[in-house]
Protein backbone atom coordinates (compact mmCIF):
# COMPACT_ATOMS: atom_id res chain seq x y z
CA UNK A 1 0.00 0.00 0.00
CA UNK A 2 2.65 2.45 1.13
CA UNK A 3 4.80 1.53 -1.81
CA UNK A 4 2.14 2.06 -4.23
CA UNK A 5 1.71 5.92 -2.75
CA UNK A 6 5.04 6.55 -3.16
CA UNK A 7 5.01 5.08 -6.61
CA UNK A 8 2.45 7.53 -7.85
CA UNK A 9 3.58 10.30 -5.94
CA UNK A 10 7.42 9.48 -8.21
CA UNK A 11 5.11 8.85 -11.31
CA UNK A 12 3.37 12.42 -10.84
CA UNK A 13 6.82 14.11 -9.83
CA UNK A 14 8.58 12.53 -13.03
CA UNK A 15 5.40 13.78 -14.92
CA UNK A 16 5.08 16.94 -13.66
CA UNK A 17 9.03 17.76 -14.52
CA UNK A 18 8.88 16.72 -18.16
CA UNK A 19 5.90 18.24 -18.74
CA UNK A 20 6.47 21.40 -21.19
CA UNK A 21 3.34 23.60 -21.19
CA UNK A 22 0.42 24.83 -19.24
CA UNK A 23 -2.01 23.18 -20.70
CA UNK A 24 -0.08 19.69 -19.61
CA UNK A 25 0.34 21.00 -15.99
CA UNK A 26 -3.54 21.17 -16.35
CA UNK A 27 -3.62 18.12 -17.57
CA UNK A 28 -1.56 16.50 -14.77
CA UNK A 29 -3.94 18.10 -12.09
CA UNK A 30 -6.86 16.02 -13.42
CA UNK A 31 -5.21 12.92 -13.71
CA UNK A 32 -3.78 13.12 -10.11
CA UNK A 33 -6.31 15.33 -8.40
CA UNK A 34 -9.01 15.32 -10.19
CA UNK A 35 -12.43 14.32 -9.06
CA UNK A 36 -11.33 10.82 -10.71
CA UNK A 37 -7.96 11.26 -10.14
CA UNK A 38 -5.04 8.53 -9.30
CA UNK A 39 -4.69 9.91 -6.24
CA UNK A 40 -8.18 10.07 -5.15
CA UNK A 41 -9.17 7.58 -6.05
CA UNK A 42 -7.03 6.15 -3.27
CA UNK A 43 -8.16 8.88 -0.71
CA UNK A 44 -11.38 7.71 -1.17
CA UNK A 45 -10.88 3.63 -0.72
CA UNK A 46 -9.32 5.12 2.54
CA UNK A 47 -12.77 3.32 4.02
CA UNK A 48 -11.31 -0.24 3.21
CA UNK A 49 -8.11 0.30 5.23
CA UNK A 50 -8.13 -1.43 8.46
CA UNK A 51 -8.88 0.52 11.60
CA UNK A 52 -5.20 0.27 12.67
CA UNK A 53 -3.31 1.03 9.80
CA UNK A 54 -5.80 3.68 8.28
CA UNK A 55 -4.31 6.93 10.73
CA UNK A 56 -0.65 6.62 9.21
CA UNK A 57 -1.66 5.51 5.70
CA UNK A 58 -3.80 8.64 5.71
CA UNK A 59 -1.26 10.63 6.67
CA UNK A 60 0.72 9.46 3.81
CA UNK A 61 -1.63 10.10 1.34
CA UNK A 62 -2.24 13.46 2.35
CA UNK A 63 1.33 14.07 2.18
CA UNK A 64 1.55 12.96 -1.20
CA UNK A 65 -1.64 15.29 -2.38
CA UNK A 66 0.27 18.50 -0.98
CA UNK A 67 3.34 17.53 -2.27
CA UNK A 68 1.72 16.66 -5.77
CA UNK A 69 -0.38 20.03 -5.36
CA UNK A 70 3.11 22.26 -4.23
CA UNK A 71 4.59 21.14 -7.23
CA UNK A 72 1.78 21.67 -9.76
CA UNK A 73 1.32 25.19 -8.27
CA UNK A 74 5.04 25.65 -8.77
CA UNK A 75 5.02 24.77 -12.06
CA UNK A 76 1.97 26.19 -12.97
CA UNK A 77 3.12 29.73 -11.89
CA UNK A 78 6.62 29.21 -14.20
CA UNK A 79 4.74 28.35 -16.92
CA UNK A 80 2.18 31.37 -16.56
CA UNK A 81 4.78 33.49 -15.93
CA UNK A 82 6.51 32.52 -18.82
CA UNK A 83 3.53 32.89 -21.19
CA UNK A 84 2.87 36.17 -20.10
CA UNK A 85 6.43 37.10 -20.95
CA UNK A 86 5.94 35.61 -24.54
CA UNK A 87 2.73 37.73 -25.01
CA UNK A 88 4.95 40.78 -23.29
CA UNK A 89 7.65 40.41 -26.31
CA UNK A 90 5.36 39.60 -28.77
CA UNK A 91 2.34 41.55 -28.70
CA UNK A 92 5.01 44.41 -27.21
CA UNK A 93 4.18 48.17 -27.60
CA UNK A 94 6.76 51.13 -27.22
CA UNK A 95 4.15 53.80 -26.27
CA UNK A 96 6.98 56.28 -26.80
CA UNK A 97 7.11 55.66 -30.42
CA UNK A 98 5.80 58.91 -32.43
CA UNK A 99 2.45 58.23 -33.73
CA UNK A 100 1.98 58.14 -37.34
CA UNK A 101 0.35 61.79 -38.98
CA UNK A 102 -2.72 61.12 -41.04
CA UNK A 103 -3.80 64.16 -42.51
CA UNK A 104 -7.34 65.06 -41.61
CA UNK A 105 -9.44 66.91 -44.97
CA UNK A 106 -11.40 69.82 -44.09
CA UNK A 107 -14.73 70.67 -46.32
CA UNK A 108 -13.95 72.92 -49.26
CA UNK A 109 -14.47 76.70 -48.66
CA UNK A 110 -17.33 76.67 -51.39
CA UNK A 111 -19.36 73.84 -49.09
CA UNK A 112 -18.02 75.94 -45.77
CA UNK A 113 -19.47 79.43 -47.01
CA UNK A 114 -22.84 77.33 -48.65
CA UNK A 115 -23.53 75.59 -45.48
CA UNK A 116 -23.44 78.85 -43.31
CA UNK A 117 -25.75 80.75 -46.24
CA UNK A 118 -28.26 77.29 -45.86
CA UNK A 119 -28.42 77.71 -41.66
CA UNK A 120 -28.66 81.05 -42.01
CA UNK A 121 -32.21 80.74 -44.63
CA UNK A 122 -33.36 77.70 -42.67
CA UNK A 123 -33.41 79.38 -39.40
CA UNK A 124 -35.40 82.43 -40.88
CA UNK A 125 -37.85 79.51 -42.09
CA UNK A 126 -36.76 78.83 -45.65
CA UNK A 127 -37.07 75.74 -47.05
CA UNK A 128 -33.94 73.72 -49.19
CA UNK A 129 -34.95 72.90 -52.24
CA UNK A 130 -33.48 71.21 -55.53
CA UNK A 131 -33.47 71.38 -59.23
CA UNK A 132 -31.39 69.56 -62.36
CA UNK A 133 -28.13 70.86 -63.36
CA UNK A 134 -29.29 69.30 -66.96
CA UNK A 135 -32.80 71.50 -67.51
CA UNK A 136 -35.36 72.75 -69.77
CA UNK A 137 -34.77 75.82 -71.75
CA UNK A 138 -38.00 76.46 -70.41
CA UNK A 139 -37.36 76.46 -66.82
CA UNK A 140 -33.78 78.18 -67.32
CA UNK A 141 -35.56 80.45 -69.34
CA UNK A 142 -38.91 80.46 -71.02
CA UNK A 143 -41.01 80.55 -67.75
CA UNK A 144 -38.77 83.23 -66.31
CA UNK A 145 -39.89 85.53 -69.01
CA UNK A 146 -37.31 85.08 -71.29
CA UNK A 147 -38.76 83.82 -74.48
CA UNK A 148 -36.43 82.56 -77.36
CA UNK A 149 -34.23 85.41 -79.25
CA UNK A 150 -34.91 87.22 -76.00
CA UNK A 151 -31.67 89.60 -75.54
CA UNK A 152 -31.47 88.65 -72.07
CA UNK A 153 -30.15 84.94 -72.74
CA UNK A 154 -26.56 86.75 -73.73
CA UNK A 155 -26.63 87.73 -70.57
CA UNK A 156 -25.72 84.52 -69.57
CA UNK A 157 -23.05 82.39 -71.79
CA UNK A 158 -25.26 79.14 -72.61
CA UNK A 159 -24.35 75.69 -72.85
CA UNK A 160 -27.04 74.16 -75.10
CA UNK A 161 -27.27 70.42 -75.38
CA UNK A 162 -29.92 71.00 -78.12
CA UNK A 163 -32.60 73.49 -78.64
CA UNK A 164 -34.56 72.87 -75.53
CA UNK A 165 -32.37 71.72 -73.14
CA UNK A 166 -29.33 73.22 -71.57
CA UNK A 167 -27.14 73.10 -68.65
CA UNK A 168 -28.68 75.95 -66.36
CA UNK A 169 -27.25 79.22 -66.55
CA UNK A 170 -28.70 79.91 -62.91
CA UNK A 171 -30.48 78.61 -59.90
CA UNK A 172 -33.71 81.22 -60.67
CA UNK A 173 -34.58 77.22 -62.71
CA UNK A 174 -35.88 76.22 -59.60
CA UNK A 175 -38.17 79.04 -59.17
CA UNK A 176 -40.89 77.72 -61.42
CA UNK A 177 -40.55 74.22 -60.71
CA UNK A 178 -41.42 74.68 -57.17
CA UNK A 179 -44.21 77.08 -57.86
CA UNK A 180 -45.74 74.31 -59.99
CA UNK A 181 -45.96 71.87 -57.05
CA UNK A 182 -46.71 74.09 -54.30
CA UNK A 183 -49.44 76.20 -53.21
CA UNK A 184 -47.97 79.54 -51.71
CA UNK A 185 -47.16 80.60 -49.04
CA UNK A 186 -43.31 79.79 -50.41
CA UNK A 187 -40.44 80.36 -48.15
CA UNK A 188 -37.39 78.66 -50.57
CA UNK A 189 -33.93 78.49 -51.17
CA UNK A 190 -32.64 76.50 -54.07
CA UNK A 191 -28.49 76.43 -53.83
CA UNK A 192 -26.45 74.21 -56.33
CA UNK A 193 -24.12 74.46 -59.38
CA UNK A 194 -24.74 76.10 -62.38
CA UNK A 195 -22.66 76.66 -66.14
CA UNK A 196 -21.65 79.51 -68.27
CA UNK A 197 -19.59 79.36 -70.71
CA UNK A 198 -17.06 82.06 -69.71
CA UNK A 199 -13.51 81.92 -68.09
CA UNK A 200 -11.36 84.47 -66.21
CA UNK A 201 -10.49 85.97 -63.13
CA UNK A 202 -13.94 86.41 -61.63
CA UNK A 203 -15.76 83.66 -64.17
CA UNK A 204 -15.78 79.83 -64.40
CA UNK A 205 -17.73 77.59 -66.21
CA UNK A 206 -18.96 75.60 -63.37
CA UNK A 207 -19.82 77.79 -59.70
CA UNK A 208 -22.54 77.60 -57.49
CA UNK A 209 -24.92 79.93 -56.92
CA UNK A 210 -28.28 80.04 -54.54
CA UNK A 211 -31.31 81.52 -55.36
CA UNK A 212 -34.11 82.22 -52.76
CA UNK A 213 -37.59 83.44 -53.33
CA UNK A 214 -40.87 84.37 -50.94
CA UNK A 215 -44.21 84.07 -52.33
CA UNK A 216 -47.13 84.96 -50.39
CA UNK A 217 -50.30 87.58 -50.41
CA UNK A 218 -48.60 90.65 -49.78
CA UNK A 219 -45.08 90.29 -49.60
CA UNK A 220 -43.69 93.44 -50.20
CA UNK A 221 -40.21 94.52 -51.03
CA UNK A 222 -39.59 95.65 -47.41
CA UNK A 223 -39.55 91.90 -46.81
CA UNK A 224 -36.97 91.55 -48.88
CA UNK A 225 -34.95 94.16 -48.16
CA UNK A 226 -35.48 93.18 -44.22
CA UNK A 227 -34.71 88.98 -44.70
CA UNK A 228 -31.56 90.27 -47.44
CA UNK A 229 -29.95 92.77 -44.13
CA UNK A 230 -30.61 89.95 -41.83
CA UNK A 231 -28.75 87.62 -43.74
CA UNK A 232 -25.85 89.97 -44.66
CA UNK A 233 -25.38 91.09 -40.96
CA UNK A 234 -25.36 87.55 -40.41
CA UNK A 235 -22.83 86.23 -42.79
CA UNK A 236 -20.65 90.01 -43.14
CA UNK A 237 -21.23 91.60 -39.50
CA UNK A 238 -23.66 94.11 -38.64
CA UNK A 239 -21.63 96.81 -39.41
CA UNK A 240 -21.86 95.90 -43.35
CA UNK A 241 -24.38 98.65 -44.95
CA UNK A 242 -26.85 97.33 -47.89
CA UNK A 243 -27.33 99.55 -51.18
CA UNK A 244 -30.25 99.02 -53.25
CA UNK A 245 -29.08 99.71 -56.76
CA UNK A 246 -31.82 100.12 -59.59
CA UNK A 247 -31.28 97.35 -62.66
CA UNK A 248 -32.64 95.11 -64.88
CA UNK A 249 -33.72 91.29 -64.83
CA UNK A 250 -36.41 89.77 -67.02
CA UNK A 251 -38.28 87.58 -63.99
CA UNK A 252 -38.14 90.82 -61.55
CA UNK A 253 -40.17 93.71 -61.21
CA UNK A 254 -39.04 96.29 -60.00
CA UNK A 255 -35.06 94.85 -60.19
CA UNK A 256 -32.04 95.63 -57.85
CA UNK A 257 -28.82 94.95 -57.53
CA UNK A 258 -27.39 94.72 -53.68
CA UNK A 259 -24.07 95.99 -52.75
CA UNK A 260 -22.34 95.90 -49.23
CA UNK A 261 -20.42 98.28 -48.01
CA UNK A 262 -16.54 97.07 -48.65
CA UNK A 263 -15.58 94.14 -46.20
CA UNK A 264 -11.67 95.35 -46.94
CA UNK A 265 -12.26 99.32 -46.27
CA UNK A 266 -15.35 99.44 -44.68
CA UNK A 267 -16.38 102.00 -47.16
CA UNK A 268 -13.63 104.22 -46.94
CA UNK A 269 -12.13 103.26 -50.97
CA UNK A 270 -9.67 100.89 -51.23
CA UNK A 271 -8.44 98.32 -54.48
CA UNK A 272 -10.78 95.61 -53.89
CA UNK A 273 -13.85 98.21 -54.28
CA UNK A 274 -12.34 99.83 -56.84
CA UNK A 275 -12.64 102.97 -54.47
CA UNK A 276 -16.20 102.60 -54.59
CA UNK A 277 -16.47 101.52 -50.80
CA UNK A 278 -18.69 99.11 -52.61
CA UNK A 279 -18.96 95.79 -53.32
CA UNK A 280 -21.81 94.01 -55.56
CA UNK A 281 -22.93 91.25 -54.05
CA UNK A 282 -26.81 89.80 -55.27
CA UNK A 283 -29.17 90.63 -57.16
CA UNK A 284 -33.12 90.75 -56.86
CA UNK A 285 -36.07 92.05 -56.67
CA UNK A 286 -40.03 91.35 -56.81
CA UNK A 287 -41.39 88.47 -58.92
CA UNK A 288 -42.52 89.31 -62.30
CA UNK A 289 -46.23 88.85 -62.76
CA UNK A 290 -45.21 87.27 -65.69
CA UNK A 291 -42.97 84.53 -63.71
CA UNK A 292 -46.27 83.50 -61.76
CA UNK A 293 -48.78 83.24 -65.06
CA UNK A 294 -45.74 80.91 -66.15
CA UNK A 295 -46.20 78.84 -62.85
CA UNK A 296 -50.19 78.74 -62.76
CA UNK A 297 -50.26 81.56 -59.78
CA UNK A 298 -52.61 84.31 -60.38
CA UNK A 299 -50.46 87.88 -59.75
CA UNK A 300 -53.69 89.51 -58.45
CA UNK A 301 -53.48 87.02 -55.36
CA UNK A 302 -49.70 86.51 -54.69
CA UNK A 303 -46.68 88.57 -54.87
CA UNK A 304 -43.32 87.76 -54.20
CA UNK A 305 -39.65 88.31 -54.04
CA UNK A 306 -36.40 86.52 -55.34
CA UNK A 307 -32.72 87.32 -55.32
CA UNK A 308 -29.47 85.61 -56.42
CA UNK A 309 -26.03 85.27 -55.50
CA UNK A 310 -23.00 83.33 -56.35
CA UNK A 311 -21.48 81.13 -53.53
CA UNK A 312 -18.15 81.86 -54.45
CA UNK A 313 -18.43 85.26 -55.23
CA UNK A 314 -19.44 85.32 -51.57
CA UNK A 315 -16.71 83.64 -50.26
CA UNK A 316 -14.36 85.81 -52.23
CA UNK A 317 -15.47 88.88 -50.21
CA UNK A 318 -15.96 87.49 -46.87
CA UNK A 319 -12.06 85.67 -47.05
CA UNK A 320 -10.65 88.63 -49.53
CA UNK A 321 -9.86 85.97 -52.40
CA UNK A 322 -8.80 87.90 -55.86
CA UNK A 323 -9.03 84.84 -58.25
CA UNK A 324 -12.33 82.75 -58.62
CA UNK A 325 -10.21 79.98 -59.96
CA UNK A 326 -8.04 79.32 -56.86
CA UNK A 327 -11.27 77.28 -55.41
CA UNK A 328 -10.83 75.00 -58.09
CA UNK A 329 -6.89 74.50 -58.60
CA UNK A 330 -6.95 71.79 -55.75
CA UNK A 331 -3.61 73.30 -54.29
CA UNK A 332 -3.56 72.50 -50.15
CA UNK A 333 -1.83 75.23 -49.93
CA UNK A 334 -4.87 77.45 -50.72
CA UNK A 335 -7.68 74.92 -49.64
CA UNK A 336 -5.83 74.79 -45.91
CA UNK A 337 -6.32 77.78 -44.94
CA UNK A 338 -10.07 77.56 -44.20
N1 LIG B 1 -30.35 84.58 -61.84
C1 LIG B 1 -29.53 85.76 -61.74
C2 LIG B 1 -28.15 85.48 -62.25
O1 LIG B 1 -27.80 84.37 -62.42
C3 LIG B 1 -29.43 86.22 -60.34
C4 LIG B 1 -30.73 86.78 -59.88
C5 LIG B 1 -31.02 88.12 -60.05
C6 LIG B 1 -31.66 85.97 -59.29
C7 LIG B 1 -32.19 88.67 -59.62
C8 LIG B 1 -32.87 86.51 -58.85
C9 LIG B 1 -33.12 87.88 -59.03
O2 LIG B 1 -33.80 85.78 -58.27
O3 LIG B 1 -34.31 88.38 -58.58
O4 LIG B 1 -27.40 86.36 -62.46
Amino acid sequence: MLNDILSIKNLAREEIEKAESLKEIQDLKVKYLGKKGILTGKIKSLGSIPQEDRREYGRILNEAKIYIEDLLGKYEETFNTAELNKILQTQRIDVTVPGCYIPIGRLHPTTQVLDEIIKIFTSLGFNVEEGPEIELDFYNFEALNMPKNHPARDMQDTFYISDDVVLRTHTSSVQVRVMQNNVPPLRVIAPGKVYRCDADVTHIPMFHQLEGFMVDKNITMSDLKGVLEVFIHMVFGVDTKLRFRPSFFPFTEPSAEIDISCVICKGAGCNVCKNTGWLEILGAGMINPRVFEMAGYDPEEYTGFAFGMGIERVAMLKYGIDDIRLFYENDKRFLEQF
